[in-house]
């Protein structure tokens, strides 16, 4: 716990953790931070969806379940397919099985562990109702052809966005380029509360149905929904929105310094022997990611080889990472039935390849980078 307070500390500075706490005390001053609804979390709710260019949001207790919310909210359910990608986040496929529907796995880009636009095209038929998109470990998906492709087969484009709570890709922030965006305020993402999440659309009737699963089947605008929906209670606490609201400033401040250490990495790790930057679609404007990751081929693409990498460098005290993400062929238990290894080359080279960094050591700057890299020639 004392590390992780450590950690946003030193990612935001002592002065912006003093704005943290003041606007918890506010919210204990005016007596609101035991409610179940303020208006204090609506008012965050309004802003956050604002400043990610989508008219709604509504606050939920973390990003896992945000995925089951907006599946509920599309109306998915027993006999409907989602469409996701084989390198992933290991809670997405179990959202899917949650609302009764059947996960069909696809691989991700070359050299980007996002989904593959061309390969998603193949696998749309009939049954599929959505598909969703996972900007991750270091990459945004490319937003433009996905959002073409669901449009021409009418199916929702759902945004993972829980990597990547500022990025912008084209004119707009991820979360608004599909049908729904979902994004989690977990303990070490760019935004975090310590648990907590979002979702955000531009539909008013699937805002309704999303706010009605969260808040136990109220109507935003008071009383009981006119849908019909019982809705659970997944709400989003008053405090945890006090933490969040003032990190939004936070978050756009930081990302400039954040994308700088970022083209810097890009430009120099590929200086090293073997080391590789990730693909980025030419319209990422801003990738505003939780970790930076890089492709490590020193022997090949073996993971063997890469781990062998990352240990020497934690050697040298250069905080590198590996395998924090598998393809869904290796990991997922559950899901094994859909896939062998062997489906899909793209995400078992992500999760062989990729080294990365979190965020708060991304912000240690561009010397402290320099250096880092000049220790490992
Ligand atoms: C891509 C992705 N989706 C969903 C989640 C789930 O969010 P939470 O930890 O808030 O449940 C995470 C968490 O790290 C994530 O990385």
């Amino acid at each position: 716990m004392a590390d992780r307070s450590a950690r946003l500390i030193r990612m935001k500075g002592p002065e912006d953790k003093d704005s943290i706490l003041k606007a918890v005390q506010d919210v204990f001053d005016k007596d609101t931070w035991w409610r179940y609804t303020a208006e204090s979390v609506r008012d965050f709710e309004k802003r956050f969806a604002r400043a990610r260019d989508c008219e709604y949001g509504v606050s939920i207790c973390n990003g896992t379940v945000a995925v089951d919310v907006a599946l509920r909210g599309l109306g998915i359910g027993p006999g409907d397919k989602v469409v996701l990608p084989a390198y992933n986040f290991y809670s997405l496929p179990k959202s899917v099985a949650n609302v009764g529907a059947t996960p069909v796995f696809v691989d991700v880009c070359r050299d980007n562990p996002t989904i593959s636009a061309e390969e998603t095209r193949k696998v749309l038929d009939s049954g599929v109702k959505a598909v969703i998109a996972v900007h991750i470990a270091g990459a945004v998906a490319e937003l433009d052809k996905l959002g073409e492709i669901c449009r021409d087969a009418k199916v929702a484009l759902i945004e993972d966005c829980a990597q990547a709570a500022g990025a912008v890709y084209g004119d707009k922030h991820v979360g608004s380029w599909g049908s729904v965006g979902i994004f989690s305020f977990g303990g070490v993402k760019l935004m975090t509360s310590g648990q907590g999440g979002m979702v955000t659309t531009s539909d008013p009737d699937l805002y309704e149905r999303c706010y009605a699963i969260v808040n136990r089947g109220s109507d935003p605008r008071g009383g009981v929904n006119r849908l019909g929906i019982v809705g659970d209670n997944y709400q989003m606490s008053v405090l945890a929105a006090a933490m969040l609201e003032p990190q939004l400033d936070l978050l756009r401040e930081n990302g400039e310094k954040r994308e700088q250490v970022m083209r810097f990495l890009d430009r120099e790790i590929v200086k090293l022997d073997g080391l590789f930057p990730l693909q980025q679609f030419a319209p990422v404007r801003s990738r505003a990611q939780m970790r930076y990751a890089f492709l490590c081929r020193r022997g090949g693409s073996d993971a063997k080889h890469t781990e062998a990498f990352v240990r020497m460098a934690k050697e040298k005290g250069v905080p590198f990472d590996t395998r924090f993400y598998t393809t869904i062929a290796n990991d997922e238990r559950l899901f094994r039935r859909y896939a062998t290894e062997t489906m899909f080359p793209m995400a078992k080279r992500a999760e062989d390849e990729i080294v990365a960094v979190w965020h708060w050591d991304v912000m240690r700057g561009i010397d402290y980078w320099g250096k880092a890299l000049e220790s490992l020639r």
